[in-house]
């Protein structure tokens, strides 16, 4: 796998496979690759005969007390798995190459609505640093299609939508959330836990799943289902900033609503772990 830094260079070589008539398939990343990374790597290789990585920590995403700085980077650990997971090429550029003008007086890409809701609400302009920077990077790559996790089910949304509006020619893929086998999704942060929060952290798929169950039921009273599974989010230290039961499209359900997303974000200590589960209620 060849790893490239320039915008130049990752061009000429996509449009040489291009050129050969290969489809690209393209997965965006922030690094410190985990098995969910790589799913989306093996998926993409299912897909297209071309897969173009990319690692790239975008400041644009972060909020000012966010944790930009100690983010994660493990760059050549990330190239060896790529690298295992038969990824043509990764594309790895510096905040310069991507960013060149700086941030201040950037051109953005807003979805609004879908931006400002759930985590959107919590993290204020979050959702268009990733509109941003994953529009950037489809102008820069030009993939027939792009592959995302379902485990960031508001970004996965925020990105359709934003395809769609700008009619890009690219196909969006929504990966499943890959997980350890206690329930606890993968996550890139899952390391900043200590081995006493990690202990506790699969109780927030344990509190998805039971609301999970409880729809399936049949159970509609949404407030009493909430109340109960943040009472036990709380009891495992967790401080929830939202637990909420959505329609797919994140829209409040309806009493015609018949697929629900259960969906929340909640600290365990400084952590902020988000989760969410897809419920069909038929
Ligand atoms: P990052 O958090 O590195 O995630 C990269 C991709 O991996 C995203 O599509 C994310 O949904 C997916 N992913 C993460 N954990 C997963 C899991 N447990 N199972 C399946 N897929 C998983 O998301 C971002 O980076 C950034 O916002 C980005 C889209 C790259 C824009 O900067």
């Amino acid at each position: 796998m060849k790893t490239v830094h320039a915008i130049g260079e990752l061009r000429s070589q996509v449009t040489a496979w291009r050129k050969a008539g290969q489809r690209v398939a393209f997965v965006p990343t922030m690094g410190n690759l985990h098995r969910g990374h790589v799913e989306l790597v093996r998926r993409a290789r299912e897909i297209a005969p071309r897969v173009v990585a990319s690692v790239f920590v975008n400041p644009l995403q972060f909020g000012p007390n966010e944790d930009f700085d100690r983010y994660p980077r493990s760059l050549p650990e990330d190239q060896a798995k790529l690298s295992d997971a038969k990824c043509d090429l990764l594309f790895a550029p510096s905040a310069r190459e991507i960013y060149p003008h700086g941030l201040e007086q950037l051109s953005r890409i807003t979805v609004p609505g879908l931006s400002t809701i759930l985590c959107g609400h919590f993290r204020p302009g979050h959702f268009d640093g990733v509109a941003t920077v994953v529009n950037l990077l489809f102008n820069v790559v030009q993939p027939d299609v792009a592959l995302f996790g379902e485990k960031d089910y508001q970004q996965l949304l925020v990105i359709r939508r934003m395809t769609a509006d700008l009619h890009l020619p690219i196909e969006i893929v929504g990966v499943s959330t890959q997980r350890e086998t206690d329930g606890l999704a993968l996550s890139s942060r899952n390391q900043y836990l200590s081995s006493e929060e990690r202990e506790k952290a699969p109780v927030l798929f344990g509190a998805l799943s039971q609301i999970g169950a409880e729809l399936k039921r049949g159970r509609r009273d949404f407030a009493a289902l909430i109340a109960q599974g943040t009472d036990q989010l709380r009891a495992a230290r967790f401080a929830p900033q939202y637990l909420e039961i959505r329609a797919k499209d994140l829209s409040e359900p309806t009493d015609n609503t018949r697929d629900f997303v259960v969906i929340a974000a909640a600290y365990l200590g400084p952590t902020r772990l988000i989760d969410n589960l897809q419920i069909s209620a038929v």
